[in-house]
Parts: structure tokens; C-alpha cells; sequence
């Protein structure tokens, strides 16, 4: 069994930070999210993993290399442009040959893995298994519609004007050779891409057998900055203790400092992680924040917030419920006169309490 991971896409809904970061690797918990999914796969006993990468390729390889860091063995599949996830496995046949294989949406995460699916699907085989969660805007994904007892799939539609439940589908699908016959007879959809969706609807409408687990613990980024927020609260909450601080920093709780961190004259309640390299000086850093590897902070209280690589904070207080972008500069205004002074970029968006 082989997996094809989807690392492609604009992450249009995660502007402006993916102008300069590729979605998958927007960090929680100070590791990017595509890093879990890999290590997910890895668990399921699965070593070769094709990876589909789009624009940009350079920075996905760049982070994950030959896939050796994981215990996987990857090769880059290149997608032209980003025409859908039926278009990759498409482009993807070569790799996959006649193998099963899971599909894995690099920007998904899922709490608590995927062995147990995968375990169940190496079982029993059906044509295809999807995995299932309740959310509370079903028109934001691929929805699917069980039968009465809840156990059949019976329809799917992707970004339903109007859904037929509130069960989304998870970017994790468990596929045999079967998809590569209800991929070749797709045609583009109003977005002008090959739908997965529409794949495994031709798979229940030509009698095969797809079956589904509805699971909880399931985030994606729909461009929601506190949904973001949240899942880096639920895997701080699940960090060990480590790291140590100067004589008058204090630590409560599970605050993780990483290696080369420099703490000094802080307190830092956790869960909370600081990374590589950053400098925390007469700061308060709040329950459920990362702060990313080379950060300063400096003089100020942050809580609830994720700040990515190299950005800094000085004399501010109080941030929180933020997401800071790399290299990002936030400081107080000059006093006079009272005004807030901003450089912002496309997209961006302040929320300023005065
Ligand atoms: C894709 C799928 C959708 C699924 C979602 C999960 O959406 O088309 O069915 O619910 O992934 O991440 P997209 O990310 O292309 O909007």
C-alpha cells in the first residue's frame, strides 16, 4: 500500500499569510501541519508516499527532503496547475500503479491518527473509505449523505449550496486501483476541477462498495483563524513539560523551550512552546501560544496566539486570539500624535481596541 499526500494549492484562504508560506506548512504547535500527517502515515505502517506538489515545490521539498527524517521513502510528483484532487491521483497513476493506496490532504489534521482506518480498510476493502466529522459549515466542503441508519454513503456534493447534512468529508480517503476508473471518465467541475467528490459518487452509482467513520477531532484550514487558534490549543494541551529558563523567569504548567531559546525575566504559563532561537525578555506569554523559532519578544503579554518564524513583538500589551506572520513587526505607536500606524499587507486584518 502506497500514500499520495496533496501538498499543492494557493491556500487562498489563509491570505496573507500563504502569500509566503505554503498552507501545509503553516505550523501548530511549532511543527507544520503537513509534518503531522507524515508521521501519521508513517504509523500506518506505510513507507512510500507520493507527494503532489504544485508552486510551491521548492519550499514542501525543501522541509521534508527525501521523506528519511519520517521513516518514509517520498518521491515529488509535479501538478502544473492546482485542477483538483482527481487530477492528482490522475497524474499520480504512474506512481501508484496497481497498488491501494490513502490519500492524505496535507492541510487536514486529525486528532488521535489514521491506523485505525487504515487497519479497517486493509479488512474489508471496499472500493473506498472516507472518513466523516460534523462541522458547522458543511458548505465549505465535500458533504455527504448517509441512509437512514446512518451507515450507507449514499450521496456525496462538493460545496453544496444547500447541504444535505452536516458531515463533511475529511481529506483522508483509503482507495483500491478502482478509483483510477471513476477518475478517467471525470469532467471538470464549476470550478474547473477534477472532484474527488465526484469520483466516489461514480463509485456508488456503478454499485461499488464505499464505506465511511465519522470522526471528531478534525481541523482544516478554512481560513478561520480561530480554528487555527484551536487546534494549536488542542496539541499544546498534549505537550510534556521541558526546557529550562534564567533564575527570574518562572514556568507554570506545560510550557515547552525549545533548544537555543533564551528566556529571561518572564513568565510563562502554559501550555505554551518557544521556539529555536527565539528571545523572550520581561514578557508575559499566555496559555495556549506558540511562539516560532527565531521570535523576539520583548517587554510585552501575548496569550492565545500563534507568531511565526522571525517576527517580533516589543512593548506591546496586551495581544491575544493572533496570528502573527514571519518576520512581522508589532511595536507601540509614537505617543503623539494618538493614532495607530499601520503596514499592512493584502488581505491583512487588524482588529484594534480603541
Ligand atoms: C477538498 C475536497 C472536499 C473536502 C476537503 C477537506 O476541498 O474537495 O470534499 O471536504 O478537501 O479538506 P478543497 O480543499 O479543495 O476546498
Amino acid at each position: 500500500m502506497k500514500a499520495l499526500v496533496l501538498a499543492g494549492g494557493s491556500g487562498t484562504r489563509l491570505r496573507p499569510i500563504t502569500y509566503t508560506s505554503a498552507k501545509q506548512l503553516l505550523p501548530v504547535a511549532n511543527k507544520p501541519v503537513l509534518f503531522y500527517g507524515l508521521e501519521a502515515i508513517r504509523d500506518t505502517g506505510i513507507t512510500d508516499v507520493g507527494i503532489v506538489v504544485g508552486d510551491t515545490v521548492a519550499e514542501i521539498e525543501h522541509a521534508v527532503g527525501d521523506g528519511s527524517a519520517f521513516g518514509l521513502d517520498v518521491t515529488y510528483i509535479r501538478q502544473n496547475a492546482p485542477l483538483g484532487l482527481a487530477h492528482a491521483v490522475l497524474i499520480a497513476r504512474e506512481y501508484l500503479g496497481d497498488d491501494d493506496f490513502l490519500m492524505y490532504l496535507g492541510d487536514n489534521f486529525v486528532l488521535g491518527g489514521i491506523t485505525a482506518l487504515t487497519e479497517q480498510f486493509r479488512r474489508e476493502r471496499p472500493a473506498a473509505q472516507i472518513m466523516l466529522t460534523r462541522v458547522p459549515n458543511a458548505r465549505a466542503f465535500g458533504v455527504a449523505e448517509l441512509d437512514a441508519e446512518g451507515a450507507r454513503v449514499v450521496g456525496l456534493e462538493e460545496k453544496p449550496e444547500h447541504p444535505k447534512s452536516d458531515l463533511a468529508l475529511v481529506g483522508v480517503y483509503l482507495f483500491t486501483p478502482a478509483i483510477h476508473d471513476a477518475v478517467a471518465v471525470l469532467k471538470p467541475s464549476w470550478r474547473n476541477e477534477l472532484e474527488i467528490t465526484e469520483a466516489i459518487q461514480w463509485l456508488i452509482d456503478t454499485g461499488r462498495e464505499v464505506s465511511s467513520t465519522t470522526i471528531s477531532g478534525y481541523w482544516k484550514d478554512t481560513g478561520n483563524v480561530e480554528d487555527m487558534l484551536e487546534v494549536n490549543r488542542l496539541v499544546l494541551e498534549g505537550l510534556e513539560r521541558r526546557g529550562t529558563v534564567d533564575d527570574s523567569s518562572e514556568l507554570i504548567g506545560r510550557v515547552v523551550v525549545e533548544e537555543g531559546a533564551q528566556v529571561t525575566g518572564s513568565r510563562i504559563v502554559g501550555p505554551a512552546i518557544i521556539g529555536r532561537g527565539a528571545r523572550v525578555t520581561g514578557s508575559y506569554i499566555g496559555p495556549f501560544t506558540s511562539i516560532a523559532e527565531d521570535c523576539v519578544i520583548a517587554d510585552s503579554e501575548i496569550e492565545y496566539s500563534i507568531v511565526l518564524r522571525g517576527a517580533s513583538v516589543r512593548g506591546v500589551r496586551r495581544i491575544e486570539a493572533s496570528l502573527i506572520g514571519h518576520e512581522a513587526e508589532v511595536t507601540p505607536a509614537p505617543r503623539v500624535p494618538k493614532a495607530h500606524r499601520l503596514v499592512l499587507g493584502d488581505h491583512s486584518k487588524v482588529q484594534i481596541s480603541s
